[in-house]
């Protein structure tokens, strides 16, 4: 899995498409809810921010806030659309801007870790960890494995409706995923501890990185942190054991093992 992924995030239509998303998704109302009080005027660092999307929510809980992307277009539209606010062109495998300890509440929102070659993602949570004070908390999504597999030629691609534009839109959306599906479905790796998948995210132009709970509980665990919870696609929280097979993608919250 090389950095085409990052291509991508640098092309001005994706940040116009992330651009449209504005409202918290289901499992992230739920985790600032229980993490509200605890992180409350705290140092707060947002990566992978893109436009901005959990910006405002989260600088409801602190002030004390930074968002980073590696993508400076995103950055460029984040702080054209709230001066004033802290943003940085980070890559989140290297941080050494930031030091150890600096923050109380770290988050990498809407599967941005699962962007990154499988070795850097462990790259990343280890910064994740070390950015991070004993006892903080952090907070990210990824794809999950035991959702099946869906290729760009399946017909419940296509979003269905009895408006004649809208349908001959949703039409041309459904066969412009073929022709990058083709070509970036020979990259998929199946492996016992994950999937990379090119899947239905920006149209079959993105390979993902899928992981069972219990995998992911565990890679957490192996670079110092506890208290692993989990939420669902619905916003519930959820077991490691809990088979589910309709997330597409889970949120984890877990905390820095205190000295
Ligand atoms: C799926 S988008 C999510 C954007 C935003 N967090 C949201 O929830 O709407 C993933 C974001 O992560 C960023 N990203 C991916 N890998 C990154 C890395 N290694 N370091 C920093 N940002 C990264 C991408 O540029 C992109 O903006």
């Amino acid at each position: 899995m090389s950095d085409t992924n990052k291509e991508m995030y640098l092309d001005d239509r994706i940040v116009t498409s992330y651009a449209g998303k504005t409202k918290l998704f289901e499992p992230e109302v739920t985790l600032f809810a229980a993490i509200k009080e605890e992180v409350a005027g705290q140092p707060i660092f947002d990566i992978g921010v893109g436009t901005g999307r959990t910006t405002p929510f989260l600088r409801e809980l602190s002030q004390d806030y930074l968002g980073c992307d590696y993508s400076e277009k995103m950055t460029r539209y984040c702080q054209q659309l709230y001066p004033g606010v802290k943003f940085a062109t980070v890559d989140a495998r290297n941080m050494k801007e930031y030091r150890d300890g600096q923050f109380a509440f770290v988050i990498f929102s809407f599967n941005g870790i699962d962007s990154v070659p499988p070795e850097d993602r462990l790259a990343i949570l280890k910064e994740c960890h070390r950015v991070l004070r004993p006892g903080g908390l952090f907070a990210f999504s990824t794809h999950n494995i035991e959702k099946p597999v869906r290729s760009a030629f399946h017909l419940s691609n296509i979003e269905f409706t009895l408006h004649p534009l809208r349908m001959a839109r949703a039409l041309q959306i459904y066969f412009a995923g073929w022709a990058p599906h083709l070509r970036n479905r020979k990259r998929d790796v199946f492996t016992a501890e994950y999937n990379i998948r090119n899947d239905s995210g920006e149209n079959f132009t993105l390979m993902h990185y899928y992981i069972s709970k219990p995998n992911q509980v565990r890679q957490l665990q192996s670079f110092g942190f506890e208290d692993v919870r989990i939420v669902d696609r619905q916003g519930a929280w959820t077991e490691a054991a809990t088979p589910d097979t309709t997330s597409s993608w889970i949120y984890y919250l877990a905390r820095k093992r205190r000295a």
